[in-house]
């Protein structure tokens, strides 16, 4: 969203780490030279190796957390004194309190939320203080990884007395209406009056297509008392609408004007796409009233050595790696992400399942994953105070974006068991409504079938709209059955799974003895099983799967972080990665090999070769002799029996796996797959006994101020050497500076600011910034 006389305050902030008495940093007067020159989004935790004895512990990746300050200077000039001046923080971890010239002006406890602070009171001519307090010491005291800091993007906005308010644009698709091809849009706007005098205004809506040509418009007259806050509303007629889909996230924009007389006095432009969004018990979920499998990841908010610190183009990157997975649906686990990340999801086609709360009222074991009754810091302390408040920022804030297509109150809350569950279940889904009468609410039960004491009770199953159920298949009654049963004894329950494995293990380990991951020759397994249930159901809205990416905390010492992801947390594929796109991703044919062939010393023992593919038949060779020829049960990749998008079985299946395997006996040499569809040959993918490493190899790409350094190691013949994992040291010119290094590996404890790390499977990733862009 683009508001008027907003501009974004991310440079020259001063830092230090440490407190002080009597809020002496607060001070106008306070000097502040000595502290560090930071350019926001700053995750002060990413400048430190982590600490086995840190209070964050396992569950917050041994984060150092603390106390830290920031100050800036804010210059207002005489002509603006005299209007209203707000900060906009995105996101501050946590427990911050903001100072404008050493007065208190707001403070904010849960780290997730965006929040406004009316610095109008405390600012005066000239050069203005602002201090902000981020107290992220009470540690652990969230799941998982927090980073500290001012973590996102902050905001300076000067309004006139009379404004939009920061959160007042609403509007949704009241309906699209296929017989007249034409579209329904209504529109909310809250406007403030801070003045003296009432006064008339004037709400103005324009729908602009992406030629920036007006296509509709709509307005309302709107009598504002005195220090108080009116309501516009009005609906607005498109006709031909282009659709938002995954497959074309068509965005309208939503221009809301604020007239007093002939002046315009605040303006806001919100990307808008018209689509509707259904749930329903026999058919899922219905995007326009196509029904559509949501093919979902979960995605914890830090991103690898950027720790939480959110940047545009990195989450960018990271979401079109998932979108050539296959996947288009986003689960924002366990609290609302920065909204930069939901306009993305917005401009390239993922639904979304925002999520408020990953605990209630009862604390959980921040390092487990499980309810502790413990006391335990985290939201619980806050709930009866703020959940109301919170909660409805996320849907104020998030309202307008196409893609969120369900709310989540909560993951795997220990209230689910409890009576009074379903009592917050309706307190929350009352605010939902309160706000948005839409979208439909789910939370996210992990215990639907579990052990009588910790069971999902079934007032708190029947108090929720969408049935979230997270681990569908965890126990063993249940293995095989997964929703079914429910179904038949709930036949109008609406089920999604929000939250399943996914395929657990660091990039590139084929070893048979790393208790972090499993073999790789049974590792899709469970995955399996359950896609050919989920796919063949049209009853299951779809699946988010755990995790997409690989994420910080939730790590066991000696390891930072959890390596549930396909992709790792240097943004490189694993075999994961090449499995769900087989499965998933419908436009571009996969044809990958696993392991590598690189067994020296174990010529003549047998090697398991997999490949994920969505090619008809496979035929595979080693050293051009043919070892087997095999085709998937999985053509197409829905279901075992009909599939649930009709689309026509061609091949017969050799067996029910979603996946081939060969076993071969180890020679050194090529393997080579020969990907089939009909008779045609489609692709071919080799994989090759590599000699030693011998060089580096890079590709640079560009990432907004960032430069990515993809380095190989490679041998004479430029092949990667997948086994190559020695030490890489970087030495900057004096034009540039180094943000980082990760090779993805959660057992690598070194810094990643530092100028020495392992590579991992032969790749490295160097961060590096331009030296004129330096923070
Ligand atoms: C779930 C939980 C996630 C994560 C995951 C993997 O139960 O909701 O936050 O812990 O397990 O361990």
């Amino acid at each position: 969203m683009l508001l008027k006389d907003t501009t974004k305050i991310n440079d020259n902030w001063m830092f230090t780490l440490g407190d002080c008495s009597d809020y002496a940093y607060a001070a106008t007067d306070f000097d502040d030279k000595k502290w560090e020159k930071v350019k926001l989004p700053h995750d002060w935790d990413t400048f430190f190796a982590p600490d086995k004895k840190s209070k964050s512990g396992a569950g917050g990746g041994y984060a150092k957390g603390g106390i830290g300050w920031y100050r800036k200077i804010i210059t207002i000039s005489k002509k603006d004194l005299k209007k209203r001046h707000e900060l906009i923080f995105e996101g501050v971890y946590m427990e911050s309190e903001v100072f404008a010239n050493g007065i208190l002006v707001g403070k904010r406890a849960y780290g997730y939320s965006t929040f406004v602070v009316d610095i109008t009171d405390a600012v005066i001519e000239g050069d203005n203080i602002v201090a902000v307090k981020v107290n992220n010491s009470k540690l652990p005291n969230s799941r998982w990884y927090t980073g500290s800091g001012i973590y996102r993007d902050v905001y300076y906005r000067k309004t006139d007395s009379v404004c939009l308010d920061y959160f007042g644009v609403k509007a949704d698709t009241s309906g699209v209406y296929r017989e007249g091809l034409s579209a329904t849009i209504d529109v909310r706007t809250l406007v403030n009056n801070y003045s003296e005098d009432d006064s008339d205004v004037q709400v103005k809506w324009i729908l602009k297509d992406k030629r920036r040509k007006q296509v509709a418009s709509a307005g309302a007259t709107l009598y504002t008392s005195s220090f108080d806050s009116s309501e516009a509303c009005s609906r607005i007629y498109v006709d031909n609408p282009s659709l938002w889909s995954c497959e074309t996230p068509y965005l309208y924009k939503l221009v809301t004007q604020l007239y007093k007389g002939d002046e315009k006095i605040d303006e806001r432009v919100d990307g808008f796409g018209i689509r509707t969004a259904e749930f329903t018990p026999s058919d899922g979920f219905l995007l326009n009233g196509v029904r559509t499998k949501i093919k979902g990841v979960c995605l914890h908010h830090d991103s690898g050595l950027f720790g939480a610190a959110f940047h545009k183009e990195i989450w960018e990157y990271r979401l079109k790696l998932l979108k050539e997975m296959g996947v288009n649906g986003i689960r924002c686990s366990h609290n609302p992400p920065a909204s930069a990340l939901l306009d993305l999801c917005d401009e390239l086609g993922f639904v979304v399942m925002d999520e408020i709360y990953d605990e209630w009222t009862l604390g959980k074991n921040k390092n487990e994953n499980y309810f502790s009754d413990q006391p335990s810091y985290g939201f619980s302390q806050f709930f009866y105070q703020n959940a109301e408040q919170e909660l409805r920022t996320m849907l104020r804030r998030d309202y307008n974006h196409p893609s969120i297509i369900l709310w989540s109150i909560g993951n795997e809350i220990p209230e689910q068991a409890y009576s009074d569950g379903a009592k917050i279940v309706k307190f929350l889904s009352d605010i939902v409504h309160s706000e948005d009468s839409l979208r439909l609410v789910t939370s996210a039960c992990d215990n639907i079938a579990s052990l009588p004491e910790i069971e999902t009770r079934k007032d708190f199953i029947d108090a929720l709209e969408v049935v979230g159920y997270n681990y569908v298949g965890r126990w063993r009654e249940r293995a095989e059955s997964f929703y079914e049963e429910d179904k038949l004894a709930n036949p109008d329950r609406i089920m999604i799974g929000t939250e399943n494995p996914s395929v657990c293990g660091d990039r590139g380990d084929y070893s048979t003895d790393n208790k972090y991951n499993f073999s790789y020759v049974t590792a899709t397994l469970t995955h399996e099983a359950l896609w050919r249930f989920t796919a063949s159901r049209n009853y299951v809205a779809g699946d988010f799967i755990w995790t997409g990416i690989d994420y910080l905390g939730e790590a066991h010492w000696p390891r930072r972080g959890a390596n549930f992801g396909a992709i790792d947390t240097a943004n490189f594929k694993k075999d994961a990665f090449y499995y769900f796109k087989s499965i998933w991703n419908k436009d571009e044919v996969t044809l990958h090999l696993l392991p590598h062939w690189n067994f020296e010393g174990e010529e003549g023992q047998f090697k398991q070769v997999l490949c994920y593919t969505n090619c008809e038949k496979v035929k595979l060779f080693i050293n051009d002799r043919l070892v087997g020829e095999k085709a998937c049960a999985a053509c197409p990749r829905y279901g075992a029996t009909k599939s649930w998008d009709d689309e026509v079985r061609r091949y017969h299946p050799t067996t029910g796996d979603l996946h081939l395997s060969w076993d071969v006996p180890y020679e050194k040499g090529t393997l080579r797959a020969e990907g089939y569809i009909g008779n045609k040959l489609v692709k071919t993918t080799i994989v090759q006994t590599t000699k030693e490493a011998d060089r580096l190899c890079a590709e640079v790409k560009q990432l907004g101020d960032f430069f990515f350094i993809e380095v190989s190691a490679c041998d004479t013949d430029y092949k990667v050497v997948p086994t190559f994992n020695g030490l890489i040291y970087v030495k900057m010119d004096i034009n540039a500076y180094l943000i980082g290094m990760d090779a993805g590996n959660m057992s690598d404890l070194t810094s990643y600011k530092s100028d020495k790390r392992a590579m991992l499977g032969g790749k490295i990733l160097v961060v590096v910034k331009k030296k004129d862009m330096k923070d």
